[in-house]
């Protein structure tokens, strides 16, 4: 096993397993491509990393959107990578987008036009200075990235306490009863997807976009451009800011 990678007792003791799979919604797909798109409208053959892509629907949907661009699609998840290398096989668009599975921090892939992660930053294992720096390392100068991230709120303080408290539980009987009450709220939704959310009712993210990121991403010669509130569209669902900043 080599350094870093996860024992069987972290992944047991871990909120969430990102050896596990994290099914794509396609409405969060397109609003996270609509909103990257307009990022790139004056950048000519842009090269995109979507950090985190999940199942990779997102990445796809880019790539669809605008025929110069070339994207890459990086996610911890084996398991995601192989869905994000299905849908690439029949999305029309396979030349321009290429998945691999690795954890961003020991990524060492090329310098990039934009980077972008939805809801993904606050769960990347590392020191936050040091992964401000990998983000702006991995830009080029000019180049944009792009971010939702849990936010400094008292909505997401009472909500991580709430998901400390349910942690308490033992987790497969827990796990039982959400997965029952999920079934009877979102009955239009598979139900692989939403066993795909259990673990996330326990995360504590390793951070939140607060003062103390902010000042990290500025102090890697980051700056912000735009910052917004991410509208929530579940009742357990993290508050999110949306931001875009650029580096000099
Ligand atoms: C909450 S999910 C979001 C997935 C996708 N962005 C979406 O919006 O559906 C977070 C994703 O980040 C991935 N991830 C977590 N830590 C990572 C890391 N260090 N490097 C790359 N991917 C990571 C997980 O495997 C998971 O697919």
């Amino acid at each position: 096993m080599s350094e870093g990678q996860a024992t069987p007792l972290d992944r047991r003791t871990r909120a969430v397993d990102y050896a596990g799979r994290y099914q794509t919604l396609g409405y969060v797909a397109d609003r996270v491509s609509q909103a990257v798109l307009a990022c790139l409208k004056d950048r000519a053959a842009p090269l995109v990393l979507e950090l985190g892509c999940g199942t990779g629907e997102t990445s796809l949907a880019v790539a669809r959107a605008r025929p110069d661009a070339n994207v890459i699609g990086l996610d911890i998840s084996a398991v995601n990578i192989a869905a994000a290398e299905r849908a690439k096989a029949e999305s029309g668009v396979d030349k321009r987008v290429s998945f691999e599975t690795a954890d961003f921090m020991r990524w060492q892939g090329p310098q990039v036009d934009l980077i972008f992660g939805e809801s993904v930053l606050h769960l990347v294992e590392a020191d936050s200075s040091q992964l401000a720096e990998k983000l702006a390392n991995t830009l080029r100068p000019g180049g944009q990235l792009v971010f939702t991230i849990p936010r400094d709120c008292f909505r997401n303080d009472i909500l991580f306490l709430l998901r400390r408290v349910w942690s308490i539980f033992p987790r497969a009987p827990a796990d039982r009863m959400a997965l029952a009450v999920a079934r009877r709220v979102y009955s239009d939704l598979p139900d692989d997807l939403l066993r795909d959310r259990l673990g996330y009712l326990r995360l504590i993210p390793e951070r939140t976009d607060g003062t103390k990121f902010r000042d990290l991403l500025r102090r890697n010669g980051l700056s912000l451009v735009r910052r917004e509130i991410w509208p929530v569209t579940t009742l357990l669902q993290a508050s999110h800011s949306f931001s875009v900043w650029r580096k000099e």
